[in-house]
């Protein structure tokens, strides 16, 4: 469930980091004002889309980008959120839930959240020593999808190698993702990637993930019991 005090984790890295900590939103009223605009938002989008679960599910994951302006337009504050400083970590990037497809009936297997990145070279200037500034590179275990709301992020693609027991993957590209643009993935797809935020600008990038599970615990869990087989190193 969603709940007041927003849980704060990478998906990746809960091998290696603290389980929760509290993400970066400057005002919690705003936030769940957001969250009550979310639900409202797919109520009625449900209403006018009667698809099987799954098939709505990867509607709604194709259509992020449009779906992130409408919930702009009607008012969605996007200025209450931001990357997490971490006292142990430095800086790191924040993962704030905010619509869950258990919430609707019947339930959609289908959760959303919204990130904050910090940009690599303040986290680099910042000594971050885990390097959670950005994702590793993952592969995905579960259908993903991605827009940026505001600044840009970079994706590098890596091509996974079979190296005996290593998970070793080469890098093979690099794209610069802008706002309305639109990541899409399916599970098991030959491509990874890693996301990072290379902007320069004043303020954090903002980016909204759909995730193919109907809660957040739901994709949390997916992602801890894969994240062996499914990460990668350079
Ligand atoms: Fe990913």
């Amino acid at each position: 469930m969603l709940q007041k005090l927003i849980l704060h984790f990478h998906f990746m890295y809960l091998v290696v980091l603290p389980l929760y900590s509290i993400a970066y939103i400057s005002d919690d009223f705003k936030h769940q004002q957001n969250i009550q605009l979310c639900r409202q938002y797919f109520e009625q989008w449900l209403q006018e889309n009667r698809l099987s679960s799954q098939e709505t599910a990867e509607k709604i994951a194709y259509q992020l980008p449009r779906i992130a302006k409408e919930l702009m337009d009607r008012g969605f504050d996007l200025t209450i959120y931001s990357y997490k400083t971490d006292s142990k970590n430095g800086l790191v990037f924040s993962v704030v839930p905010i619509w869950e497809g258990e919430r609707v009936k019947p339930s959609l297997p289908l959760s959303l959240f919204i990130y904050g990145w910090p940009p690599e070279s303040w986290a680099q200037h910042c000594q971050s020593p885990t390097l959670a500034y950005s994702t590793p590179i993952h592969a995905h275990p579960l259908m993903c999808a991605l827009t940026v709301l505001r600044g840009t992020v970079t994706q590098e693609l890596y091509q996974p190698i079979f190296d005996g027991q290593q998970k070793k993957a080469k890098q093979i590209g690099r794209e610069v993702i802008r706002p309305g643009q639109l990541i899409f993935d399916r599970p098991d797809s030959p491509i990874a990637h890693r996301i990072v935020c290379q902007d320069e600008g004043q303020l954090a990038a903002l980016t909204l993930h759909a995730y193919g599970a109907s809660t957040g615990a739901q994709v949390q869990q997916i992602f801890r019991m894969t994240a062996k087989d499914y990460n990668y190193k350079n």
